[in-house]
This record gives C-alpha cells, structure tokens and sequence, in this order.
C-alpha cells in the first residue's frame, strides 16, 4: 500500500509499504529508515532486540534510495512530519541502491546534470504534482465548456511569432521548423469545431538565458469563432481562476511545502482581474514608479515587474502598439496605431503568463504585415485561404504551463516547472 494508505489505517494496525529509503541514520541497536514513496514519506523504526536477526542485517544494507518493502505497526510520533512512524516486523529489499551521488547542498547546475534522480526530490515531485494539476484543469476547464481538442502538427513550414525564434529540422532533403504556436492551424480547425483548445509542445530558439525562458515548453491554447478581444479576455481570466482553485484543492500540501502563500492565492482566486490599457500602463510606469517608456516600444520583462509592483493579481494588458505585434493582430478601427490583442501579466515577478488577441481578418492586412516580417508569402497561402472562404471574427491566445506553474509554486526558476529542461545552454539528460 501507499505511506497516504497506510497512516489512514491508523494508530495500532499492521502496515506493508513500499517505496525508496529517503534518510537513514541508527545506532548498534536502532535504526531509523524513512522511506518515501509518490504520497509522503514515514519513518520506520527497527529495533534490534524485536526483530530477527536477518531483519536487523537487512536494516544495515540501506542506503539512500535502495527500493525495498516494510511490514510493521502504525503508531503515533509526534515529533514525525505526518504525525505517525512504523514499528518495523519485517524488511525486504527490493533494488540495492550504490552510493547515491545527490547529497545535500548541491550547486543547481550539478541537480540539471543529475535531473533524472534528482526529479524523485521532494521538490520537483510537489511541483509535478501541481503541473499535472494545471494541464488536467485546463483540459477540464475547456471541456466543461463545449469546447473540443484539437491537436496541431508540430513540424510545420510557417512561423507564428516571427522567423527569429523558429527551431529549423533537417526534413529529409528539405527544411522545415518546429511549431511556435499551434494558431495558424486552430484559425483553420474552428470553421468546423467553432471552440477549441490544445495542451501541446512548442518550441522557440529564445537565445535568453533569462529564469523565463525555455526553448521546448508546453502551450495551452484556445481559439473560438465570433469571439472578440473584450469576450476572449474574460475566458482568459476565468481560466486562470479555475485553475488556482483546482491546485488549490488538490496540492494545497505541495503549496506548502514549496513555500507559496496558500491564504493569498486563495484570495487571488476570487479576486477580479483587472483589465488595462498599454498607454495607461505606461502612465502607471511613470506616475508610480518613475519609469519612462517610450510610446510604441512592447514592454520588455523589467517594465512588466514594475508594472506588477502595484497590482496582486493578474493583470491584462490590451491594446499594445500595432507597429511592434505579430502580423496576425489586427489595427483597432477605433485607435490604428494600436491591436486588438492582449497579454496577461502575473504579479510577484512571473512576467506574461498568457498573450494573445483577436485575429486580423482582412487578407490584404495579413498580407502586408507578412511581407513586413519578411516572410515567404506562397508558405502562407493555405492560412490566407482562411480569410477567404466565409471568414468570421474570432480570436484566441496561448497560456505558458511553465509560467504558470512557475508562478503557483513560486519558483525562482521555469527549469524547475518541466521535468527535464530545455534552454539554450541545457539539452541533456
Ligand atoms: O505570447 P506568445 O508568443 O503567443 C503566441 O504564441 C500566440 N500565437 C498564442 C495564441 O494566440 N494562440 O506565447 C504565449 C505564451 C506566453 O504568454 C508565455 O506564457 C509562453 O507562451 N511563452 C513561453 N514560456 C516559456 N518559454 C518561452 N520561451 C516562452 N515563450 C512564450
Ligand atoms: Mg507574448
């Protein structure tokens, strides 16, 4: 049974275990054997004058994650984390562990080049736990409301969000690249589906060495006809609630023990987010933390920090200046020089968390502002046969994983929010 399990079964009854000795330490005639497992981690304790012979012996040839199966008594302890430990009747090793090469205090780098022990930490376990939280709320969030799944290729000849960050692959004796958004196929996908959503790989070749940026993450995004930019924010925000109220629900032990503070998240959650435009960030900037930007410049990560300095909870931030957006987000017919598209920013210093807009439906635009990126324009054809064929608004965004799950778990970096990191100095293991 699992550790959860067997303290449920409470104060006095006989317990089997299995898991991966987590501490040990003794003396000639005790030992202390903590053993984790996926659920929690419990002490056993062996006491060489209750127990066998070989059980002793077999209680000496412990070492840090040999795999192994206990059988004994629950019984109370105060002073153990989870409030119970286990008289140890029997012991059976599993897998002999050698000298286990993580050991306290270990420089960052050195836990990359040994992430795949180091993912059994308890650290990056919680944070596993909250990630799988995050991608199946948004998998329910979506669902519960009509929306289907659609899924994008992942090898694909266009770029999304421009040609500088776009990963090229040898594709037999042509080039072609690695997705950088799966939107370009979603604005295809919803005139039949009309709502959808995907949680997918996604690939950018950032050359950042910011605690932001991965060059391989995961992007949750969604796409919906007749949706404009004011309706496709508030899905945004909702999302976002619902997703905090999940993890709150499920992984409030793993906030914990990873340092977030559980009472003001809840708080978070209920709160409403507000909506603000790019010229009154730039007001805010300089009023309240006298900063200069200059009007049609995108807000880089410091001017997003101290933005959020004055806010304590996600904030959306609309209508940014066309002149520096993705091709595909249209001129707002009320103020050109600004698009109909939209970033929502978290607070305490996690940066953009989600960005995207209402897509530009005159082919004529698109055309321009492709040619202005200086992208191939034939490479484009299928996606402006989109605008062709009983076009209809719509719009959608993209939602960062990492970035969530880096902010909800109040990680210092995003490496830490996906199993095995990909950054432009990390590929391995
Ligand atoms: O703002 P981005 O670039 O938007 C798009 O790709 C749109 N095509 C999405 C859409 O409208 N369907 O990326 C969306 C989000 C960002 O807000 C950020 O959270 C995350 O993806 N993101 C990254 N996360 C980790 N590492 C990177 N290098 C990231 N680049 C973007
Ligand atoms: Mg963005």
């Amino acid at each position: 049974m699992q550790i959860n399990d067997a303290i449920k079964k409470g104060t006095g009854k006989d317990v089997a275990i299995r898991g991966w000795v987590w501490r040990e330490r003794g003396s000639n005639k005790l030992r202390f054997i903590t053993v984790r497992d996926s659920t929690n981690v419990i002490q056993c304790v062996v006491v060489k004058d209750e127990v066998s012979p070989e059980v002793w012996e077999t209680a000496q040839k412990t070492p840090i994650e040999t795999s192994l199966k206990v059988t004994g008594t629950l019984r109370e302890d105060k002073r153990a984390p989870t409030g119970f430990e286990i008289g140890v009747k029997a012991i059976e090793i599993v897998g002999e562990s050698d000298t286990y090469p993580i050991t306290k205090d270990q420089s960052p780098e050195f836990l990359l080049d040994k992430r795949h022990l180091w993912i059994r930490s308890r650290k990056l376990t919680a944070v596993m736990k909250v990630r799988s939280t995050v991608t199946g709320a948004i998998h329910e969030f979506f669902r519960s409301r009509g929306y289907y799944e659609f899924t994008p290729p992942i090898f694909t000849p266009n770029a999304c969000e421009g040609g500088s960050t776009l990963f090229e692959v040898k594709y037999f004796n042509e080039k072609i690249y690695l997705t950088q958004s799966w939107q370009l196929y979603a604005e295809a996908a919803i005139f039949a589906l009309e709502k959808i959503y995907d949680v997918s790989p996604t690939f950018r070749a950032e050359k950042s060495k910011t605690s932001r940026h991965l060059t391989e993450f995961w992007m949750a995004e969604m796409e919906a006809a007749w949706m404009d930019l004011k309706e496709v924010t508030e899905v945004a925000k909702e999302e976002i609630r619902f997703i905090i109220r999940k993890v709150l629900e499920k992984n409030e032990a793993e906030l914990r023990f990873l340092g977030q503070d559980v009472e003001k998240l809840k708080l978070v959650a209920e709160k409403d987010f507000p909506t603000i435009t790019y010229t009154e960030a730039l007001k805010i900037l300089k009023e309240k933390s006298k900063m200069d930007v200059e009007w049609g410049k995108d807000l880089r990560t410091v001017e997003e920090d101290k933005l959020m300095e004055h806010f304590d909870t996600p904030v959306v931030v609309v209508e940014y200046p066309k002149e520096v957006m993705a091709f595909y987000k249209p001129a707002d017919p009320k103020d050109p020089k600004t698009a109909l598209c939209f970033d929502m920013i978290a607070p305490e210093g996690y940066g953009e968390i989600i960005g995207g807009s209402q897509r530009d439906t005159d082919l004529k635009a698109l055309m321009d502002g492709l040619k202005k990126e200086g992208e191939p324009i034939e490479n484009y054809d299928w996606y402006l046969d989109l605008r062709r064929y009983g076009s209809v608004p719509h719009s959608g965004y993209g939602l960062g994983v990492e970035r969530v799950v880096s902010w909800l778990c109040k990680l210092d970096n995003i490496k830490d929010a996906i199993p095995f990191p990909r950054t432009m100095l990390r590929k391995s293991p």
